[in-house]
């Protein structure tokens, strides 16, 4: 039996938190740990009352806000000295439906990570407006394009990691702050030759609160996917120059699973 800890950062998700957990407890398949940067609305503190009702609900606080990169990795950092075998990453809005979590547990056992996929057959997203659909399905072209990758939903915030995958990536150099972090940790994961598996989720936007999107967390995104594509070409020739050999292609490992 694996051990599975959802990862739950928040930051002013006051109305939707306890909702959230109560439906992945319901699941019976994960613990939960809420991330909190110390929200003014007292998110923090409601996390607590929830980690003191439930032996597995726990809470994180962190001083500063400072993205959800950093936010993620003290989330694994903790699970791991906890000895979980499976990290997961959710949203705390809603947005991600705690129903889907045992899929993508069952899909781990041949993978190293699972996506919540938006976008492929099967996937979906309810009420978002046109500008959101836009900027994630551009973002998700642009990287495929730029990095050459075969994921139709690379910069999701739904997944299921083996810790050993996180191994693998080695958290230690990741500096993305924002939503990049998620395709920051994909690049990795492909680079490495993890094994990568697509599942249709549905995503409904939140009904509480305001999403943190912003045009800097855009900005990251788009000025480290063109980087990480240009060093990839340019390691991809010098090894074709240098030592006549093609780097491993990054589409190999990537599968998506068929809508139910
Ligand atoms: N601790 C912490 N610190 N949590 C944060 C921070 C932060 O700096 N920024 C955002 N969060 C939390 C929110 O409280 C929420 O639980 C989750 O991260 C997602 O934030 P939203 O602001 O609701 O994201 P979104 O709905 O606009 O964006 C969705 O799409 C992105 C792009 O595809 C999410 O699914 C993202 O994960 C995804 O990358
Ligand atoms: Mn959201």
């Amino acid at each position: 039996m694996r051990t599975t800890l959802t990862i739950i950062p928040t930051f002013n998700e006051i109305e939707n938190i306890t909702g959230v957990v109560d439906r992945v407890l319901a699941t019976g398949r994960s613990d939960v740990l809420i991330v909190d940067d110390s929200s003014p609305d007292g998110t923090g503190e409601l996390a607590d009352e929830l980690a003191a009702r439930h032996e597995s609900v726990f809470a994180l606080h962190r001083r500063t806000k400072d993205g959800l990169g950093p936010a993620y990795l003290a989330g694994f950092a903790w699970g791991r000295s906890r000895g979980y075998d499976v990290l997961v990453e959710m949203d705390a809005d809603g947005s991600h439906q705690p129903e889907a979590l045992p899929t993508m547990l069952d899909e781990l056992a041949s993978a190293d990570i699972v996506l919540g996929s938006r976008w492929v057959p099967g996937g979906s997203v309810v009420n978002w407006p046109l500008h959101r659909k836009v900027l994630s399905r551009g973002g998700n072209i642009y990287a495929r394009l730029a990095l050459g990758i075969d994921v139709r939903d690379a910069t999701g915030g739904y997944r299921a990691y083996r810790t050993s995958a996180l191994d693998a990536i080695g958290l230690d150099g990741i500096a993305s702050q924002g939503y990049c972090f998620q395709l920051d940790m994909l690049w990795r994961g492909l680079e490495r030759g993890l094994r990568v598996v697509e599942v249709p989720i549905t995503f409904i936007e939140r009904e509480h609160g305001v999403s943190k999107m912003s045009g800097n967390i855009v900005r990251e995104s788009l000025v480290n996917v063109s980087a990480w594509g240009l060093r990839r070409r340019i390691t991809a020739l010098r090894e074709l120059v240098l030592h006549h050999r093609r780097l491993p292609s990054v589409r190999a490992n990537t599968r998506r699973l068929a809508p139910s």
